[in-house]
């Protein structure tokens, strides 16, 4: 399926949810402009998704990030929102935008900051920007060789099985972390060099390390048991 085809069946899916003149119905906005893009991207996401150590989430001004995330990936996070600490901003999940608006954020992004050459992302690249199941027993081992050094106990990066942590964090999140790292903060993307690790890690590796740190997740902290 070509990227136009993609988008207007994406418009259409997300439509699909939506209540024209309902609730939320948001006023129609031009929103064709990389002008509008930068605008909307600085009032709404900037003060999570920015780069370098004020950046609490991933920063996506970054075209490592845009090589591997397809557009439906990025679009479900933005409409429907993410773990605990993502909102969704779908109008009719009460966010500002409409999900033609969504689109366009979007598409204006990859522009942006992708790659100059117009690549889409997903299918040219060896990962999955989706998180995918792993051996969390296997995950033990890469953790501990890869990952303890920065961040285990002595480590100085900070503890990513911290319970507090691992409560706002979700799957996808850990998932997204690892595979695209934090250059700029000195976490290596998942196909860098890491200790024991030259070359990176496999993508079954990063698959294994994610299902091992989820499964560090404290059993009382499972959402039914969240207060
Ligand atoms: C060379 C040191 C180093 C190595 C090796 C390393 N990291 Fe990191 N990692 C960092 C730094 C620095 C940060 C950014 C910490 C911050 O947010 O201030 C980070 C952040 C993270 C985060 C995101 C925390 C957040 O802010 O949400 C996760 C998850 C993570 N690392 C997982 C891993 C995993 C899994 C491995 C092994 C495959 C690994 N890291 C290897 C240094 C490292
Ligand atoms: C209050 C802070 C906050 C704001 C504001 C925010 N985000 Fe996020 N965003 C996050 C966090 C935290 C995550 C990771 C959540 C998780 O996985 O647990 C995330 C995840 C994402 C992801 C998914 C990344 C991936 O592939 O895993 C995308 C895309 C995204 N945000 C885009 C946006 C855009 C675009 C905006 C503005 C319209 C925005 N965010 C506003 C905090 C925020």
């Amino acid at each position: 399926m070509n990227s136009r085809l993609l988008l207007a069946s994406l418009i259409t899916w997300l439509s699909g949810c939506e209540r024209p003149g309902g609730p939320h119905a948001v006023q129609p906005v031009a929103h064709d402009s990389l002008a509008w893009t930068q605008s909307a991207f600085n009032t709404n996401c900037r003060g999570c998704h920015s780069q370098g150590a004020e950046g609490a989430a991933l920063p996506l001004m970054n075209a490592n990030y845009w090589a591997v995330a397809t557009d439906a990936v990025v679009i479900e996070a933005i409409a429907h929102g993410q773990g605990r600490s993502m909102p969704a901003y779908l109008a009719d999940e009460g966010g500002p935008f409409t999900s033609a608006q969504i689109v366009s954020l979007v598409q204006g992004m990859r522009s942006l900051w992708g790659a100059k050459d117009g690549a889409t992302g997903g299918e040219s690249v060896a990962i999955s920007p989706r998180v995918i199941a792993g051996d969390a027993g296997a995950g033990a081992a890469v953790f501990s060789q890869a990952c303890a050094g920065c961040h285990g106990p002595q480590g100085s990066a900070g503890s990513v099985i911290d319970p507090l942590y691992l409560r706002l964090i979700s799957n996808q999140g850990l998932w997204s972390a690892t595979v695209y790292g934090r250059s700029e903060l000195g976490m290596p993307a998942w196909n860098q060099a890491m200790p024991n690790r030259p070359t990176g890690l496999t993508a079954q590796e990063v698959a294994d390390v994610v299902g091992w740190i989820s499964a560090q997740r404290p059993k009382q902290q499972r959402v039914s048991d969240a207060p």
